[in-house]
């Protein structure tokens, strides 16, 4: 029986830079987020904590769909079955999370949400820990562990940090619509969660508008 991801020294998983060390930095950072979550009375600092877990579980899950899990497919013997697991998990975590941002911070309905998104974050930790990092480490060497990890790292750099209902869960779809997702959630972040989507929406079609326009202009000046 593989050793968890956990009871590993750093070494033991391949240094800082192997993917299984980024991977329990993460989950750690999730897991004392939602501890600090639950410590805070509700208000704006409790809202704080909620919208950087989202982010971080979104960008860190997007990730895993697009680099990590294709990789554990290629490279375990059940990795369909050990992944499929895991992306179900994530499918409802992301619907619950999609409910919790449209529903009233405060409310009965919006916290029962919150904890069963918190529940199920901490059973893909689990499973993540337990059963399916482990048997990747079983498969592959160290220098592949680090090569994954550079890429996981940087496609959770670029990921969408928010849920949306139309990405699929696995390649081509999900790399395809991350591009333009990850632009549309960082642009939110980066304004803040009270602009209505819909306003956004607009305002980064008119950018988008924009650009091609000083674009087209840059192309017409060069011809003359
Ligand atoms: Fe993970
Ligand atoms: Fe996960």
């Amino acid at each position: 029986m593989p050793r968890t991801i956990e009871e590993q020294s750093v070494e033991e998983l391949g240094g800082q830079a192997s993917v299984l060390a980024r991977q329990r930095r993460d989950h750690a950072e999730m897991d004392r987020l939602m501890g600090r979550y639950g410590s805070l009375p509700p208000g704006e600092d409790r809202e704080k904590v909620l919208k950087d877990l989202v982010q971080l579980v979104f960008s860190h899950a997007f990730a895993e769909e697009t680099v990590l899990w294709p990789a554990v497919r290629r490279s375990v013997p059940d990795g369909e079955e050990l992944t499929s697991r895991v992306e179900e998990e994530h499918q409802e975590i992301n619907d619950l999370v999609a409910d919790i941002e449209r529903l009233e911070p405060g409310t009965p309905e919006r916290e029962e949400k919150v904890e069963r998104a918190f529940a199920l974050i901490r059973q893909d930790i689990q499973d993540e820990e337990g059963l399916l990092l482990p048997r990747l480490q079983e498969a592959v060497d160290t220098d592949r562990l680090r090569k994954l990890g550079t890429a996981w790292e940087t496609m959770r750099r670029t990921a969408p940090t928010h849920p949306h209902p139309v990405i699929p869960r696995r390649p081509p779809g999900n790399t395809v619509l991350g591009v333009p997702l990850s632009l549309y959630d960082r642009t939110r972040d980066a304004l803040g969660l009270n602009v209505p989507a819909h306003v956004l929406k607009k305002v980064l079609a008119g950018v988008a508008g924009f650009v091609v326009c000083v674009a087209a202009l840059a192309v017409v000046r060069k011809r003359r």
